[in-house]
C-alpha cells in the first residue's frame, strides 16, 4: 500500500492531551508514512533549558541565554520498538520529556519566537518530500499551510486531563488529578494566547471532538478522511 499511496502532508493540530498523537501515529503506521510529534521538539528544548539552569524554580525562562544556546541544541528522531524516540544531542530523552516537570515548563519555552522559528525550519525540512503525518499546535496554520489534509482535535479539558492522568498513573508517575488538570488548563491558556503562532484551527481544517470515540473509532475516522483526500488526487 505504502508505495502506491499518493504523497501528501497530514497536519493534526489540537489541544494538549486531545489524543492527536495517538491517532497521528496510528494513521502513519497504517499508510506507511513518517510520523513526527512536533511537541516532542519543544519538550526537548525545554529539557535542555532545565538541565542548563535556564529555567528558575518559579518557571521563569532566561530567554537570552536559551536563544544563544539554540545552535548547540540538536534534535533528532530514532525509531524504537514502541515508535518514535526523541534524541537531544544524540541522547534518547523520550522518557524524560514526558515527565510532569517538563510539561510544566514547556509552554513558556514554546512561546519564544526564536525557538519556534528554529523548530519550524526543522519541521518543514522533515516534510519536504511529503509522506508525513505531523501533529502539534501550528502545523496546519504555520508549518504546512498547504497540507492536503488538516485536522483539529478537541475535547473538554476535564476529559483530556483524565486521559493524561491515567497515562501518567500507568507509567508510575506520582501526580494528583488536580495537578494534571491545572497543567492542561494553563497550557491551553498559554498556547491560545501567545503572540507567536497561537493555537487555533486553520480555516480549512476538519474539526474533531473525540470525547465519545474509542481509539478504534477515531483511527477509522481519520483513515476515512485520508482515503477521501487521496481519492481526489
Ligand atoms: O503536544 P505536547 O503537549 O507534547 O506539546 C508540548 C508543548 O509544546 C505544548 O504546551 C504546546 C507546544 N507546542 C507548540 O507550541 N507547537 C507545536 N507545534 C507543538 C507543541
Amino acid at each position: 500500500m505504502a508505495s502506491t499511496t499518493p504523497n501528501i502532508i497530514i497536519a493534526i493540530d489540537g489541544y494538549s492531551s486531545s489524543g492527536k498523537s495517538t491517532m497521528a501515529r496510528a494513521l502513519a503506521k497504517s499508510i506507511g508514512y513518517r510520523y513526527i510529534d512536533s511537541g516532542a521538539m519543544y519538550r526537548a528544548v525545554t529539557l535542555y533549558a532545565m538541565r542548563h539552569g535556564m529555567i528558575s524554580d518559579s518557571g521563569v525562562v532566561d530567554i537570552d541565554k536559551l536563544v544563544s544556546a539554540l545552535p548547540d541544541i540538536e534534535i533528532d528522531f530514532a525509531v524504537g520498538h514502541e515508535g518514535q524516540h526523541t534524541l537531544l544531542n544524540g541522547e534518547d530523552v523520550e522518557k524524560q520529556i514526558r515527565q510532569m516537570d517538563v510539561s510544566s515548563n514547556v509552554s513558556p519555552v514554546a512561546a519564544i519566537p526564536q525557538v519556534r522559528r528554529a523548530l519550524v525550519a526543522i519541521q518543514q525540512a522533515l516534510g519536504k518530500d511529503k509522506r508525513i503525518v505531523m501533529d502539534g499546535r501550528d502545523i496546519g496554520t504555520v508549518v504546512f499551510p498547504d497540507a492536503e489534509l488538516k485536522i483539529f482535535v478537541d475535547a473538554p479539558a476535564r476529559t483530556r486531563a483524565e486521559r493524561r492522568y491515567n497515562e501518567l498513573l500507568q507509567k508510575g508517575e506520582p501526580v494528583s488529578f488536580e495537578e494534571v488538570l491545572d497543567n492542561v488548563v494553563s497550557r491551553d491558556h498559554i498556547d491560545e494566547t501567545r503572540k507567536e503562532s497561537p493555537l487555533r484551527r486553520a480555516d480549512d481544517a476538519i474539526a474533531l471532538d473525540n470525547s465519545d470515540m474509542s481509539l478504534q473509532q477515531q483511527n477509522d475516522w481519520l483513515l476515512s478522511r485520508f482515503n477521501e483526500v487521496v481519492s481526489t488526487i
